[in-house]
């Protein structure tokens, strides 16, 4: 029998005794259903599929316990008994034995990853050596010696594992409880003792993720509209979500397009991340330091610049990750007059990128060849010259890269892309990413040091400032005060405005350890309140249909902490209204009743209304605007449908037990086929009342 047919009988038994006998009790005894299980899901876009999936029916293989990468040659040629379920330590998740492991699919079933308790040493990077490479600003017509990362590599660590695609699934195991009991059963059942083969039964597990969706972003959306006509089954969607804006002014937001006399700064942070598995990507130095940073700024700022020249405008962009999808959109937006202010408004871009400080210098990056023209270049260099005199006194320095350095993956690209806009990117790298774990499960709460004393309450969490919390916060003074000084505020003003390690203490617990917390209970409404978690938060975009858990935590901040409070009915306030007759605010404002605290007496919250200028903006690819699945410009990204994620780990008896299985379970098929045919054509005799013909059963 060819391993190929072996594989294919082993689903089919399975298959049968799923849908067959599943509800047997026996099953309970024999299975061991694994809890958490955290995937690896297929993305495509307008070439490639990436990511991987399990067979329709799950994949089954031995468990095999990888102790090396020589051991791999057990998996490949010498066990016998493929195909085998590989189980890996971390430190062996590497691209040499996954490729391995790839090419030799016909005796790999799956994967299993153990998850660390704590972060490994030295670099992991699943992502690509060049971030969007594609889609950024330096395309062969913007400078031919700054393409495809020519010169500054931004991620050289970077194994392009998330990019892959796999024929199998591959999961990641919590090293816990689930685990040992895995471990235990390699030992006991399937590990070759003095090079003896090992006996059945065997020790098995079987991994289930299928995926809908096949080959490229245009085939698939093609079988969304086919499919969408016979049954509303779509088979991918597209990655899509919102940004995040408010202004330091209100601005009118149901009239579009260009806005005279108004100049805006605009102050922006990414919003998303990703890892290898879809649903773990914690995104602390590539996220959540620049968003944190850019909120924290913005409270700063809150009290001072309604009288300031020109307008801040803070933008938190989503799905960056996957070919900058929510600045293209926002760009596109402002150049066809369907976003509240146009690309002539801009006065300049300030961007915060990765700014976790590992040492105490961040690096200031600008495009050189906006700059060859001279008044950008003259904006530029006011911009630096902010920002230099916004960090005095602070506890680092501030340091341009070489003049010819292009610059790192950053939105800011896509407005550089539609015109030359005067702007800076602020990071904590001069050339390579400082960060180790670039869009990784490594890049948590662990690696930012946000750490604190052992035996403290999650409200003592909450309130204590942990050093990269002051440090961050000395970054959010940094930025706000070179924003004000940006929008034409006064110079002696400067040192009175401060950021607040408290509050970025409360937001790097909220986003990196639990936003469930007492503290953002308060800020959302009730309806929301099931959007929090227990976990750090997953900085992974999703797709289209609902707002992500970010987006959310980042659109009711950015309106506590730039917005008031204002005392209206609840009624009113969710009509987006300050009375009855009010029908103008709405243009200006947006207002959201939150839960608000209990008083000391009651269980009871208090609601209150929130005024403020925060928006949501569509972030999603102008690619699916116009239909262009195979767009080169735009990011073309979508995800898969899938059923359900699903593994469990069992003993296999012998194949002659396994033939036995299939014989009874074919055996059982085809006794209710005849019993089914039996019953339909007796139908008349056995239900009288029935007066269907019989062929209407099939
Ligand atoms: C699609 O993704 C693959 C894998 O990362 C990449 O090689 C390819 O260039 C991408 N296609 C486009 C059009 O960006
Ligand atoms: C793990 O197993 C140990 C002992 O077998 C048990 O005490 C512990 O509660 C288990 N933990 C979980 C999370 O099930
Ligand atoms: C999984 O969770 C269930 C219910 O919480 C528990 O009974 C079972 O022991 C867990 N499985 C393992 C392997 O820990
Ligand atoms: C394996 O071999 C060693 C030495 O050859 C022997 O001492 C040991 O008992 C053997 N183990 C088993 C399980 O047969
Ligand atoms: C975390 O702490 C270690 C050791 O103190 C230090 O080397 C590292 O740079 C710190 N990282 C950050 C992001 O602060
Ligand atoms: C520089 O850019 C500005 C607008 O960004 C444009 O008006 C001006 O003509 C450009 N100057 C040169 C020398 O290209
Ligand atoms: C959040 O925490 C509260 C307790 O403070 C708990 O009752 C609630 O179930 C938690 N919500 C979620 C979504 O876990
Ligand atoms: C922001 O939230 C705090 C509670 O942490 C509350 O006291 C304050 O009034 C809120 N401010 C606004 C403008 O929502
Ligand atoms: C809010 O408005 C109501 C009615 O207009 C008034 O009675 C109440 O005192 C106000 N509350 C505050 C805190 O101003
Ligand atoms: C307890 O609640 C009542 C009204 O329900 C209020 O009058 C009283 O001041 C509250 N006491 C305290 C200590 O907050």
């Amino acid at each position: 029998m060819d391993l190929l047919s072996n594989k294919l009988i082993v689903n089919l038994v399975f298959g049968l005794f799923f849908t067959g006998v599943s509800c047997n009790s026996v099953e309970n005894k024999i299975y061991v259903n694994l809890n958490y299980t955290i995937s690896c899901v297929r993305l495509l876009n307008a070439t490639h599929q990436i990511g991987c999936q399990s067979s329709l029916s799950g994949d089954v293989g031995v468990l095999h316990l990888l102790e090396s990468e020589e051991n791999l040659d057990w998996v490949l040629r010498t066990g016998h008994n493929p195909p085998y379920m590989v189980i890996l330590e971390s430190a062996l998740f590497t691209r040499s034995i996954m490729m391995k492991l790839k090419s030799g699919s016909n005796r790999v079933s799956g994967v299993a990853v153990v998850a660390p308790s704590s972060n490994p040493p030295g670099d992991f990077s699943p992502h690509t050596t060049c971030p969007n490479e594609n889609t950024g600003v330096y395309s062969e017509s913007y400078d031919p010696a700054l393409a495809h990362c020519n010169g500054t590599v931004w991620n050289p660590q970077g194994n392009g594992l998330s990019y892959e695609e796999f024929d199998f699934p591959i999961f990641s195991l919590k090293d816990d409880n689930d685990t040992q009991v895995i471990r235990q059963c390699f030992m006991d059942h399937n590990r070759p003792v003095n090079g003896s083969v090992p006996q059945y039964p065997l020790c098995a597990m079987q991994l289930y993720s299928h995926m809908s969706a096949v080959t490229d972003t245009a085939t698939c959306m093609r079988r969304n509209d086919i499919n969408f006509s016979l049954n509303p089954e779509m088979v991918c969607d597209p990655l899509g979500d919102y940004n995040v804006w408010a202004s330091s002014k209100p601005l009118n937001n149901t009239a579009k397009g260009h806005k005279m006399n108004e100049s805006v700064v605009i102050a922006a942070a990414r919003l998303d991340s990703r890892s290898f598995f879809f649903d773990i990507a914690p995104g602390a130095d590539s996220a959540a330091s620049g968003l944190v940073t850019l909120l924290a700024a913005a409270h700063a700022l809150r009290n001072v610049t309604a009288q300031l020249n020109r307008t801040i405008f803070y933008t938190f962009f989503q799905g960056e990750t996957f070919d900058y999808i929510g600045s293209s959109r926002m760009v596109y937006d402002m150049e066809n007059d369907q976003f509240a202010v146009d690309l002539n408004n801009i006065h300049s871009v300030l961007e915060i990128g990765q700014v976790g400080l590992h040492d105490s210098k961040l690096w200031l990056h600008s495009d050189p060849v906006s700059k060859r023209n001279s008044s950008v270049n003259e904006e530029v260099r006011k911009l630096m010259s902010n920002l230099q005199s916004a960090a005095t006194g602070l506890n680092f320095s501030l340091e341009e890269p070489d003049v010819t350095q292009p610059l790192p993956p950053s939105s800011f690209q896509q407005f550089l892309r539609a015109r030359p806009i005067p702007g800076v990117v602020i990071e904590n790298h001069q050339s390579r990413f400082a960060n180790r774990f670039y869009e990784s499960m490594f890049d948590n709460a662990e690696y930012l040091n946000v750490s604190y004393p052992p035996n403290l309450t999650p409200e003592e969490k909450l309130e204590f400032v942990t050093d990269t919390a002051k440090a961050l916060a000395e970054v959010a003074t940094m930025v706000a005060r070179a924003l004000y000084a940006q929008a034409g505020g006064e110079e002696t003003q400067l040192s009175s405005i401060q950021a607040d390690p408290q509050l970025v203490n409360q937001m790097l617990y909220s986003f990196l350890v639990q936003s469930n917390n007492s503290w953002f209970q308060q800020l959302i409404p009730s309806d929301l309140k099931s959007h929090l978690t227990n976990k750090p938060t997953n900085f992974y975009i999703g797709v289209n249909q609902q707002t992500s858990e970010p987006t959310l935590l980042v659109e009711y901040l950015l309106a506590n902490l730039t917005g008031s409070v204002i005392n209206i009915t609840k009624d009113n306030c969710q009509s987006n209204r300050e009375n009855e007759d009010d029908k103008d605010s709405k243009h200006m404002y947006s207002y959201v009743w939150v839960q608000g605290a209990a008083p000391a007496n009651s269980t009871e919250r208090e609601g209150f209304c929130v005024r403020s200028t925060v928006r949501l903006s569509k972030a999603l690819s102008p690619a699916f605007e116009l239909r262009e699945y195979t767009s080169k410009n735009y990011s073309t990204w979508t995800e898969s449908r899938w059923k359900s994620i699903t593994g469990r780990i069992f003993l296999v008896a012998s194949h002659d037990l396994e033939m036995l299985t299939l014989g009874v379970g074919i055996g059982v098929l085809l006794t209710s086929f005849l019993l089914t045919y039996f019953i339909s054509s007796k139908a008349d005799i056995l239900f009288s009342s029935s007066r269907e013909p019989t062929s209407a059963t099939y």
